[in-house]
């Protein structure tokens, strides 16, 4: 069930829509750290630590954000991550994103990170983790943002190797809230990560998982059944099944909905395209991410803005409705969920 509305504008004309858009609170649920690396940022940590890119400059990089699916976006970003060696660097580059998020009244982020595209080349899991943990830690105390970690797990590498950095994170536990399972979903069904996932439970961690994104319905019911995720990442391949939908609706299942990857990584062909206002209308516990802002298009406001302007169907009360639901899909205390919330009726109220 989902609660009565607050006093608010039934309607708003197209341009206070958006900015109502951009100055109310929000939560982002799904957003990759290593997917916020501007190029700017990848060609001055290279130079700071010595690497070498394959781009002669920052306009060569970013023209090459032209993806054709998952995968050969994925190349690109794993790439970009290769200047990341020194504590400072995981930093630098969470504390860019907390700036620009704070500029996009964002009060509360789960970050995602992949310790995995770090180890392998010889990096520190605790060099990863201390420097982006440091930066959650400034984004409260300057910020006032509400910010803690998911460890991810890359789904194209094996079980074995996932239980190995769990195992290597734990004596970074208190610094992390959840694991995740991101990359290559195709081929790499949940049901491969039964084990790590019910030790990361044991654990006391939140569980979540990309599940059809490229994906199929089946993996959303993989994640649910096998996993026993309380999130799922994507999933709006759920419309292929019908009964899946209802199962999400009736549990309020949340979906962490990335508008601009969609498009660029062609899971819709254009914005226009999008279910996500069918997911709405379905009863879904949608809400609106960044995923990989700085590859994709754009942060949490530009997916908000240029989703409403694209999808007339989208109107002031789903724009509450997702924004309530990021704070309702979070992993925060009950009380800073309703501390939020009243702070986000109060702003629509005040749209009126
Ligand atoms: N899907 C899967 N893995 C990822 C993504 C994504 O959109 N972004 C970063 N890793
Ligand atoms: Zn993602």
């Amino acid at each position: 069930m989902t609660a009565a509305l607050p006093p608010m504008p039934r309607h708003l004309p197209p341009d206070r829509l958006a900015s109502l858009l951009r100055s109310a609170p929000k939560s982002e649920l799904h957003i990759h750290i290593e997917g916020s690396l501007e190029p700017e940022l990848i060609f001055r940590l290279a130079q700071r630590n010595g690497v070498a890119l394959a781009y002669p400059s920052v306009e060569a990089l970013r023209a090459a954000y032209a993806f054709a699916d998952l995968q050969s976006f994925l190349d690109i970003y794993y790439a970009g991550a290769s200047v990341l060696i020194e504590e400072q660097d995981f930093f630098d580059m969470a504390w860019a994103y907390f700036e620009r998020a704070a500029a996009d009244q964002v009060v509360h982020a789960e970050l995602f990170f992949d310790p995995q595209t770090h180890t392998a080349r010889g990096i520190d899991i605790g060099v990863v983790i201390g420097g982006l943990h440091r930066a959650c830690e400034q984004a409260r105390s300057a910020l006032g943002i509400d910010a803690s970690l998911i460890l991810c797990f890359l789904r194209h590498l094996s079980e074995d190797e996932a239980l190995a950095t769990l195992q290597a994170a734990l004596p970074y536990r208190t610094m992390f809230i959840g694991v995740g399972l991101d990359s290559s979903e195709r081929g790499h069904p949940p049901q491969k990560f039964a084990r790590v996932f019910a030790e990361a439970g044991a654990l006391g961690l939140h569980r979540v998982a990309h599940a059809g994104e490229e994906g199929p319905p089946a993996y959303i019911e993989g994640a649910l059944d096998v996993l026993q995720v309380e999130r799922i990442d994507h999933g709006v391949r759920c419309v292929e099944n019908p009964a899946l939908v209802a199962r999400l609706a009736a549990s309020r299942m949340p979906l962490t909905v990335c508008p601009l990857s969609n498009v660029k990584l062609r899971v819709f062909a254009t914005l226009a395209e999008h279910n996500l206002p069918a997911l709405l209308a379905a009863g879904l516990c949608a809400t609106v991410n960044s995923d990989d802002p700085a590859y994709f298009g754009g942060y949490l406001n530009d997916n908000l803005v240029a989703s409403f302007a694209a999808l007339p169907q989208l109107g002031v009360a789903e724009a509450y409705r997702l924004l309530r639901n990021g704070f309702e899909a979070s992993f925060a205390p009950d009380a800073d969920k309703a501390g939020w919330i009243a702070r986000l009726d109060a702003a629509f109220a005040a749209a009126a």
